[in-house]
């Protein structure tokens, strides 16, 4: 099974992409994954959509390959950070690469809300007519994440891992 993961931040420190490295160390000899270079994507310009850097055309075969996506992401003034959402917006045109793909969605803030309200954004744009995402049901928010993960990707707090298990491995019987 071929998994494309989605990190909405470029920072090398980022939170997040603890989430990430997560994955790997629990579900790397299962999964073929691929950590998605979204620092790598110039800004969404019409002008340049037919005819797109090589680096579009390489996310357009990244997305289009993949059996699933997992998304995962922080949030920015309540909301989903402009580096995502400019790739969302590549997403959305042309191929169309997003399109009936399975998503499983989720994010860690510093805060106690573990993102929710970017979540909340996320689920409206997946869903609009551009995008037309599909989905996962289950979809977590984990709150004060620099506390539940090392930098390295594993998970110090037993609550959140049996979480992120239990809806890791239902997406994967979701995907076959
Ligand atoms: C510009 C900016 C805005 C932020 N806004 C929020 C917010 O609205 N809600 C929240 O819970 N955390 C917010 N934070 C804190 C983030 O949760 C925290 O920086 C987190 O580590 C970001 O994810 P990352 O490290 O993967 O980039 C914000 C951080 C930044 C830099």
């Amino acid at each position: 099974m071929k998994l494309l993961i989605v990190t909405g931040s470029i920072s090398k420190q980022s939170n997040n992409k603890r989430i990430a490295r997560w994955f790997d160390r629990n579900y790397g000899e299962a999964v073929e994954f691929t950590h998605f270079p979204l620092e790598t994507i110039p800004m969404y310009n019409m002008d340049i959509e037919h005819d797109p850097p090589a680096e579009i055309v390489e996310m357009r075969r990244l997305f289009l390959e993949t059996d699933g996506i997992i998304l995962i992401t922080p949030e920015y003034n309540h909301s989903v950070p402009g580096v995502l959402k400019n790739l969302i917006d590549w997403a959305s045109r042309s191929k169309r690469p997003i399109k009936d793909k399975l998503v499983f969605m989720l994010g860690g803030s510093t805060g106690r809300f573990g993102t929710i309200r970017a979540q909340m954004h996320l689920t409206q744009i997946l869903a609009s007519p551009g995008v037309e995402a599909i989905l996962f049901p289950r979809q977590l928010q984990i709150g004060r994440v620099h506390e539940k993960f090392s930098p390295d990707g594993e998970c110090l707090d037993a609550t959140t891992e049996k979480y992120l298990k239990r809806a890791m491995d239902e997406f994967m019987v979701a995907l076959s």
